[in-house]
């Protein structure tokens, strides 16, 4: 993939450029919990966008390899344009440079890859978290990762509309291969695990739908998180987001508040709690609890969130008879998108083969199955 891109640009602008591989992410375990300061645990995945940069004239020019379209702005016009929502993740991270006291001088861009889109495997944080490091690597351009994590979730909140939480930024620049990482949205204090795949594949089912609910519902359960939250926080003035709640401060003031409001905390403090269960179960090796963690949060995300919708609940629904597999959940921000599976590595191709006729049978069309391995973080491959 790096060499169509390489060769795209080549033709296309000449000169021989800087080529960036930045990987797609999966989540384990531990959903709409990001943005509540709590726990995560992705990973990023055999699945990239690669791009090729070089220094430019007098503008930034960017092409679509994937949607073979083409943009030219000069470098003082930033601004986001809704006629071509690709390029905005693109424009997000220089003027989040720009923030910063970085100017980016002209460069020219080629840019693609087999992430699908719109699936929850965020090409979005992928395609961010790319130009942001490609930059840094072209221009030295001198920036911590943490501070990279951060320019590129503000592209996102600025240039995209989505108040996103930190994970797929940070699964994108901190992918290990083989690991998952465990995430403290709070203290940003990360620990790897290994995700012992011998026996077992993680396989997504992608739904091939995105409501258009997603966007908006996105960033109301934020404001419904936060409105929970100062309920609980009149009681206790220590407290400043669900991750520092129990069940039982809740309980406590459920009469105060409204039933939606206490289902969706209700979830997260439970979904904290799954992902530091999950760590030590996989820590334990005991990866069948992992699963049954994993069926747990799905249930939360369809009942209390309400992230969830028929197709995404029906892939997960067609693998409780499926003996092989051990866990299955809807994976990202919801309203469509993929499920993730454990599934034992001798049966994959039946249960692929048996949960496609099913969801087929319904939804009269075929859930595009992706067998996955967990890979390095963003990287660049070659430096002229
Ligand atoms: C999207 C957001 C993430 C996270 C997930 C839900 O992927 O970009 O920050 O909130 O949804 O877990």
């Amino acid at each position: 993939m790096t060499e169509i891109i390489s060769e795209e640009f080549v033709k296309r602008f000449g000169g021989e450029p800087l080529i960036v591989r930045s990987p797609g992410r999966i989540n384990l375990i531990g959903e709409h919990t990001d943005y509540n300061a709590g726990f995560v645990m992705p990973a990023a995945i055999n699945k990239y966008i690669a791009f090729a940069l070089a220094p430019g004239k007098d503008n930034y020019r960017f092409f679509s390899q994937d949607l073979q379209e083409e943009y030219t702005i000069v470098p003082n016009k930033i601004k986001p344009d809704p006629k071509y929502p690709w390029v905005n993740y693109l424009l997000g991270v220089i003027a989040e440079y720009n923030k910063r006291g970085v100017e980016i001088p002209p460069f020219d861009c080629v840019f693609g890859g087999n992430i699908p889109i719109g699936a929850g495997l965020s090409s979005s944080a992928a395609l961010e978290c790319g130009l942001a490091y490609g930059l840094a690597g072209l221009f030295n351009i001198e920036i911590k990762d943490e501070e990279l994590i951060l320019l590129a979730q503000g592209a996102e909140h600025h240039y995209a509309g989505v108040m996103c939480g930190i994970m797929d930024q940070f699964a994108c620049v901190y992918g290990k291969q083989g690991h998952v990482v465990k995430l403290d949205c709070r203290s940003m204090e990360y620990d790897y695990f290994p995700l012992s795949m011998d026996d077992y594949q993680l396989v997504l089912f992608d739904t091939g739908v995105k409501h258009s609910l997603a966007g908006s519902e996105y960033n109301t359960r934020r404001e419904e998180c936060e409105e929970g939250v100062r309920i609980i926080a009149r009681g206790d003035k220590h407290i400043k987001s669900l991750r520092d709640c129990t069940l039982d401060m809740l309980e406590n003031v459920a009469h105060n508040m409204k039933k939606t409001v206490y289902d969706r905390c209700h979830y997260v403090i439970e979904e904290n709690l799954r992902v530091e269960r999950a760590a030590e179960k996989l820590k334990a090796k005991e990866i069948s609890a992992v699963g049954e963690l994993m069926y747990a949060s799905h249930n939360g995300l369809r009942g209390e969130y309400e992230v969830s919708c028929p197709e995404l609940d029906l892939l997960v629904e067609l693998t409780l008879s499926e003996s092989g597999v051990i866990g299955s959940r809807m994976m990202g921000g919801g309203f469509g998108g993929c499920t993730i599976n454990i599934v034992e590595k001798s049966q994959v191709e039946a249960v692929v083969s048996r949960i496609s006729k099913g969801y087929n049978s319904k939804f009269n069309c075929t859930p595009q199955a992706h067998v996955v391995s967990l890979e390095e973080g963003v990287k660049i491959i070659s430096k002229p």
